[in-house]
C-alpha cells in the first residue's frame, strides 16, 4: 500500500533560527502513520539534516541542476545534494514554471539527475486557472507528465513522486474540493498506468495548494491522494504537524 507523505515547502522562507524553531516543533510531534518531509532552501539544508539527524523527516532541496559540476555559476547539482544527505528534491515547481521558465524539458533532465545520485524526485504538475476554466486541466497535466512517461524506465519510477499542485490554489487560500483534486488524481493514475499497472499502483500522488490542517483530513481520505505538498502552512510548526496527524 501507499503510505501517506505530508511534505513542507518552505520556498525562499528561513533562518537558522526558524530552521530550529520549526524542526524542533515538527520532531516533538511526529506522527507514525505518515511519512514527513520538508523542503527548505539551500542554504538550510545540512542544518537541517543535522537536527533530523534520520529521525524520520526526510530532507529535500527545491531544485536542483541539469548538469553534473562545472561553470554553472550558481547552480546545485545533485551529488551535492546526496553529499549533504539530501533525500528527495522538488522538480517543476509551479513557481520555477512560471518565474524560471522551466520547461517538461528540464524537468525530466533534472529527475535523471535525482534519480542518478538516489534522490527521489517530487514532480509538480497542475493547471492554471485559465486552463481550467477552459476545462484543459487533464490535457495540461497530461503533457506535463508525457515526457516523463515516454522516457523513464520501472525503476526510475520508484524514486518517483508526483504532486498535483492546480496553480489556481497556491497560496491563494483557495483549496481545490476534494472531488476536484481526487478527479485529478485518479486521471494521473490512469495516465501512469502507461507506464506500468505497477507504477500507477505504487506511485504517491501528492496534492498541493494551499493544504491546512482543517481540509487536509478530507483531502487525504481520498482514495487516490496519498498525502500533500504544503507550502505556507509548512511554516506554521503546529500547522504543519496538525496537517501531518489528519
Ligand atoms: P501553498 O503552497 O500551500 O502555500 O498553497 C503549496 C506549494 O506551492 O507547494
Amino acid at each position: 500500500m501507499r503510505r501517506l507523505l505530508v511534505a513542507g515547502n518552505w520556498k525562499m522562507n528561513a533562518s537558522s533560527e526558524m530552521t530550529g524553531t520549526l524542526l524542533s516543533g515538527v520532531l516533538d510531534n511526529l506522527p507514525d502513520h505518515c511519512d514527513v518531509a520538508v523542503f527548505p532552501p539551500f542554504p538550510y539544508i545540512s542544518q537541517a539534516v543535522d537536527l533530523v539527524g534520520g529521525a524520520g523527516v526526510a530532507v529535500g532541496a527545491q531544485n536542483v541542476a541539469k548538469d553534473d559540476e562545472g561553470a554553472f555559476t550558481g547552480e546545485v547539482s545533485a551529488a551535492m545534494l546526496a553529499d549533504v544527505g539530501c533525500t528527495m528534491a522538488l522538480v517543476g515547481h509551479s513557481e520555477r514554471r512560471a518565474l524560471y521558465a522551466e520547461s517538461d524539458y528540464d524537468v525530466l533532465v533534472k529527475v535523471r539527475q535525482l534519480v542518478k545520485h538516489g534522490i527521489t524526485a517530487v514532480v509538480c504538475v497542475g493547471e492554471t486557472l485559465e486552463q481550467r476554466k477552459a476545462i484543459r486541466e487533464e490535457s495540461v497535466v497530461s503533457e506535463q507528465l508525457s515526457l516523463l512517461i515516454g522516457e523513464l524506465s520501472n525503476a526510475d519510477w520508484e524514486k518517483m513522486i508526483i504532486a498535483y499542485e492546480p496553480v489556481w490554489a497556491i497560496g491563494t487560500g483557495e483549496t481545490a474540493t476534494p472531488e476536484q483534486a481526487q478527479g485529478m488524481h485518479a486521471f494521473i493514475r490512469s495516465e501512469l498506468k502507461k507506464v506500468s499497472d505497477t507504477v500507477a499502483a505504487k506511485t504517491r500522488i501528492l496534492y498541493g495548494g494551499s493544504v491546512k490542517a482543517a481540509s487536509a483530513a478530507e483531502l487525504f481520505s481520498q482514495p487516490d491522494i496519498d498525502g500533500g505538498l504544503v507550502g505556507g502552512a509548512s511554516l506554521d510548526a503546529a500547522e504543519f504537524t496538525a496537517i501531518c496527524r489528519a
